[in-house]
């Protein structure tokens, strides 16, 4: 769990990083009140985010809640976007994908019901945002997007706000990371037209894993593995982006 450093000091260390070009430019103490008012306003955004989006749609778990208020998200996004971090809807990254819809990803982690101490996969890494959440609920995170320069990216933004228990792998999540198998808990942020079965396969027993499902036509599924097979159900209706690359060619299981 990444309880131990206070909010604002981790935000203001990844603004320090993510500011740096401007630090070059503008004098020493004019920058570093510009960056403490940046952070306070950032803070304030964020809590109204949580209070607004989170809280009054219906999230209980109080560990989601204050991770969706300590994780900042306008530093998993461009400057260009910042402005729009803690609004109700998802936002570029480049090379064609989004960050999800904060309520989103505070729906899909309490989903997961994570306790503290689990060794969680997520295929799609994307910003690293998603990874970041999970990083203050779980133990461990292992995370996989298939655009390497995504990955890259989000391997620097977490390490710069240290989360040193996320691990950022570039590749493609259809086959997990069956080296580090198995996982307590999946969460996949890209929609496969079935649910991966690596992934399934790496699942622990009485593990939980949470996927959009479909193509035009999305449904989350909540899948919980047990001792004799899989229970599932659909929880919602969404719209992700679609999973690419082995998924495309992946033979379905029967009944899929
Ligand atoms: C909606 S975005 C993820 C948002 C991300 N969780 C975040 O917090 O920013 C979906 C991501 O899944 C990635 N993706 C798509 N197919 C993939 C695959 N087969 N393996 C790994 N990543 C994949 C996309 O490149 C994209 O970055």
């Amino acid at each position: 769990m990444m309880g131990d450093m206070h909010a604002v000091t981790r935000e203001a260390l990844g603004a320090a990083l993510v500011g740096a070009s401007l630090l070059v430019l503008a004098c020493q103490e004019n920058a570093v009140t510009a960056s403490s008012a940046e952070t306070r306003n950032r803070h304030a955004e964020r809590a109204r985010m949580v209070e607004q989006q989170i809280v009054a749609r219906g999230i209980e778990n109080a560990a989601v809640i204050a991770a969706m208020r300590r994780v900042p998200r306008h530093l998993f996004v461009s400057r260009s976007e910042a402005s729009q971090a803690y609004e109700d809807h998802p936002l570029p990254i480049g090379y064609g994908q989004t960050i999800s819809q904060p309520f989103i990803v505070a729906f899909m982690t309490e989903a997961l019901d994570l306790d503290g101490s689990e060794k969680v996969l997520e295929i799609g890494t994307g910003s690293g945002y998603q990874a970041a959440v999970l990083g203050e609920v779980a133990g461990e995170v292992f995370t996989i997007e298939i655009v390497a320069p995504l990955a890259e990216r989000a391997r620097e933004t977490l390490a710069g706000l240290g989360y040193d228990n996320v691990h950022v792998r570039a590749g493609d999540g259809y086959l997990g990371w069956p080296q580090e198998a198995p996982f307590d808990a999946v969460i996949v942020t890209a929609a496969p037209d079935h649910v991966p079965q690596p992934l399934i396969d790496q699942l622990a027993v009485g593990g939980r894993m949470i996927v959009p499902v479909g193509e035009d036509a999305q449904n989350l599924v909540l899948l919980r593995r047990t001792e004799t097979g899989l229970e599932q159900e659909a929880v919602m209706p969404v719209r992700f982006v679609p999973m690419t690359g082995l998924v495309r060619t992946a033979e379905r299981e029967p009944g899929d």
